[in-house]
This record gives structure tokens, C-alpha cells and sequence, in this order.
């Protein structure tokens, strides 16, 4: 789950808890329980609300079952739930709705597994038993290593919107103002412009660990990857047009996964495309940065990928950045723009041809190449929200003191505090 790992502050952890609602799910629970060596007294009546409570207040368990049937939101309340409990945590939850849809959306949202209602106890058996293994594989058993982590999807309404200028700003920012070890992926495989933003070489390590998944590990994305400075690494590609993507996306994943062990920053460019065809990708992203312009075909597809965002990662953050914004000749109005999308644009870069030029021309990022220009400004702001929220987290004294410092690591981005402060236009906007 997503709450912020909190090495040596939270004693010993239970070996498993469960929130149930009804009587007769207990009695076939408990026996199951006892047959694993665990406490039956740990099965505790109540569902979902009720562990979020509980786990408020206590260490989060290695295994947590969670009842949904009284939940009215469970996608929400799981949220709630995702900001309290620790990362490690492998979460069961079990109901009485056969959607597929809600199953998926849990899988999404960090659940391990969704137990249909009546349980029996070869099904409880065999969940609890993999969670088991989940749970004591080795990335989850040496938790205390883990290193803080966030990674950031940049996805554009449509193309050209600057999607990829602000993921290589992102990054560039991120690995220098920020000194933070930054890995850039450019997910657009075939016309992807991250290496050449910054004057490189893309190289075949993509392509590599397109054809070949299987040999992604620490050693491959060393050699694969090329270094833009001291604490950025580049993974992008000029896949052959003569033939299509055949990848079911696990590169993908997998890059995702080895990227958390050996980077503090993860930033994807994500074309649209990738998103419909590899939602999963979408599974461990923190912060989504939406980039459109102010067009009608972009409110349109901003509505619709917020939603699909809300449905398909809901425990990402999601930043609207409208770009290349000119006051003049706009086709819909801000205020338009933010009522049909129903809510507020976060940052609005303005449109700036000399600088776009003169980046191109320097070979350096946008952000990097015009430090003076407005655009750029604005395009710190928003780094500087997203690093944030690490600082924060890096900065945390006394790890498990207090509410606040349970609150997940993107809580802290409060994107919805930031917007209610007033009406107020960001930094760049006009
Ligand atoms: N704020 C801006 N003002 C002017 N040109 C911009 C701005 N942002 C990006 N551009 C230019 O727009 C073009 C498309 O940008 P790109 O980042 O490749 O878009 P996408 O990845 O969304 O297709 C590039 O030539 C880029 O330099
Ligand atoms: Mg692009």
C-alpha cells in the first residue's frame, strides 16, 4: 500500500489481521487462521472503516483481509485505507459484488486479491497462503532497504501539447536543481524524442529490453541506459517503423520495478496510446501530469482521461498543465476550459516559440535552456511541488509520531489544499 515506509519506527509487526463484517465469514476464517499459526483473536469484527481506524493507531500487519460489503465507495474507502497502511502490507480484500470491473480497479489500487462471499476455506487457504509468498519475497522482506521512491507519468491530451518537453524538463530539474538520481524512460518507442531533447544517442537499450524482458536487472539497465549528466539516465528509442511494437508491456513493468531499486525519481513519458494498451503501467505511478493546450478536442480528452484516471489509478495524483498557452488565440477560455473539465488547471505554461527554439538549438531541455523565461518558471513550480513531497518524507524525524506523518507520501502533495487557497492562478498563469 502506499503509506510511507517508516524504517525501525513501528516495533513488530502482527503476521496477519482481518476485518470482517459477518459472523458466519469469521467462523469459516478463524480455523484457517489457526491451521498458519496465526492469532484468531487477530480476526476482529467490522470491515473496511474499521481497519482503517485501527491501523491508524497500530503497526500495519503482514497480511491485512478486509471485508467491503458494508463499504458504499470501496474504491475510495480503500484509498483511505492505502493512507495508513504501510508499504509491505499485502492486502486481501473480500465482498459479496462479482464485478470484474471492481476487481480490477482493486488490483490497481494495490490489493493483492478479492475473495467473493460465501468463503470456504480451500479458497481462504490458498489466498493466505500466496499472500505469504508475496509477502516474504524478497523485495517486501527487506523493506527497510527500500528506498523512498516516486515516479511521475507525463501523458499529453494529444500530440504535440508539450508532453515530452516538460517530461524532459521534469527530469533535467529533478537530476540537477534537485541533485536527486533521476531515470527518464520515453515510452513513445518508435518516434520518442528524450534523447534527442537532450543531444544523445538513444542507443538499443530499450529496444533490448523490449525484445528481451527477461534480461532486465540492475547490471542491464546500468549498461542500457545513457547518462545525460552526473544523476539522470535515459532510456528512450528509434524503434524500426517498418515493424510494430510486439511487447504485451512486462518490459515495461519490469523496467518500472528496477528503476524503484536504483533511482529516486522515475519519469515517464507516456504517450496516450501506451496508457489504453498498458494500463498496468499506470499501477505504481505516483503523480500523473496531465499536459493539454486549450483546445476543444483537449478539454474533451482531458475529461476522458481524467476519468479513465480515476478508474484505473486512483491512488495517483493527477497535476492538469495546460501549455503552450496563448492568451490571444485561444479556442476556449480558461474558465470554460476548467468548467467542462470540472476542476481547476494546476499550471499554465505560456507559449514562448524563441525558447522552444533555443532549446532545440542548445540541445538542452526547455526548462534548462530558458532559466530566465517565464515558461520554465512555471515549469519549476512544478517540480518543485513534486519533489516536495519526497523532502517531506526524507525530512520526517520521527517517523510514526503522529497523524500527519501517516499520511501517504502523495497526501502530501495536497493538490486540493494547493487549489483552494484561493481561486488562485499559479505562478504563470495570466
Ligand atoms: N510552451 C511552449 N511554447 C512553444 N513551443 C513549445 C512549448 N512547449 C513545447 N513546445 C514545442 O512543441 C513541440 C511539441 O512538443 P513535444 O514536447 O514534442 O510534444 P508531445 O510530446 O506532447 O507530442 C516541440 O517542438 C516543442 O519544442
Ligand atoms: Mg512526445
Amino acid at each position: 500500500m502506499n503509506a510511507p515506509w517508516k524504517p525501525g519506527g513501528n516495533g513488530p509487526r502482527d503476521a496477519f489481521a482481518a476485518f470482517i463484517c459477518d459472523d458466519v465469514s469469521l467462523d469459516m476464517l478463524r480455523p484457517v487462521v489457526i491451521e498458519l499459526g496465526w492469532q484468531p483473536e487477530k480476526c476482529n469484527k467490522g470491515g473496511l472503516r474499521n481497519a482503517v481506524q485501527s491501523l491508524s493507531i497500530s503497526a500495519s500487519p503482514n497480511i491485512l483481509m478486509v471485508d467491503l460489503s458494508e463499504s458504499g465507495d470501496p474504491l475510495n474507502d480503500i484509498n483511505a485505507l492505502a493512507e495508513v497502511c504501510e508499504p509491505g502490507t499485502v492486502v486481501i480484500a473480500i465482498g459479496q459484488v462479482n464485478d470484474v470491473r471492481l476487481y480490477r480497479d482493486l488490483l490497481a489500487s494495490g490489493i493483492q486479491d478479492y475473495l467473493l462471499k460465501p468463503l470456504n476455506a480451500n479458497q481462504l487457504r490458498d489466498a493466505l497462503t500466496h499472500a505469504q509468498g508475496i509477502f516474504s519475497a524478497p523485495k517486501h522482506s527487506d523493506a527497510s532497504a527500500a528506498k523512498k521512491h516516486l515516479s511521475t507519468a507525463i501523458v499529453g491530451t494529444r500530440g504535440g501539447v508539450g508532453a515530452s518537453t516538460l517530461a524532459t524538463s521534469l527530469a533535467w530539474l529533478f537530476s540537477t536543481d534537485h541533485k536527486l538520481p533521476t531515470a527518464l524512460l520515453d515510452l513513445d518507442v518508435h518516434f520518442g524524442t528524450g534523447a534527442l531533447a537532450l543531444d544523445l544517442e538513444p542507443g538499443r537499450g530499450l529496444t533490448d529490453a523490449i525484445e528481451n524482458p527477461s534480461r532486465i536487472d540492475g547490471l542491464f539497465i546500468e549498461r542500457a541506459m545513457i547518462r545525460a549528466n552526473d544523476n539522470l539516465s535515459i532510456l528512450s528509442a528509434e524503434a524500426s517503423i517498418n515493424s510494430p511494437l510486439m511487447t504485451d508491456g512486462a518490459a515495461f513493468v519490469q523496467l518500472e520495478e528496477e528503476f524503484r531499486q536504483a533511482f529516486e525519481m522515475t519519469v515517464i513519458d507516456l504517450p496516450r496510446n501506451m496508457l489504453i494498451n498498458f494500463p498496468q503501467l499506470l499501477a505504481d505511478v505516483n503523480v500523473v501530469v496531465l499536459a493539454t493546450d486549450m483546445t476543444l478536442a483537449s478539454a474533451r480528452d482531458t475529461i476522458r482521461i481524467l476519468s479513465w484516471l480515476k478508474a484505473n489509478a486512483v491512488h495517483a495524483q493527477t497535476i492538469v498543465v495546460t501549455n503552450k498557452v496563448q492568451q490571444q488565440v485561444l479556442e476556449i477560455s480558461r474558465k470554460d476550459f476548467e468548467a467542462s473539465i470540472e476542476r481547476k488547471i494546476d499550471y499554465v505554461i505560456p507559449y514562448d516559440v524563441k525558447a522552444a527554439a533555443n532549446a532545440a538549438k542548445l540541445g538542452q531541455t526547455f526548462a534548462d535552456a530558458n532559466r530566465a523565461t517565464k515558461a520554465a518558471a512555471v515549469v519549476r513550480d512544478i517540480a518543485n511541488k513534486i519533489t516536495d513531497a519526497t523532502n517531506v518524507e526524507a525530512s520526517d524525524p520521527e517517523p510514526r509520531a503522529s497523524a500527519a506523518a501517516k499520511k501517504s507520501l502523495l497526501g502530501k502533495l495536497d493538490i486540493k489544499g494547493m487549489l483552494a487557497k484561493k481561486d488562485k492562478v499559479p505562478a504563470g498563469a495570466s
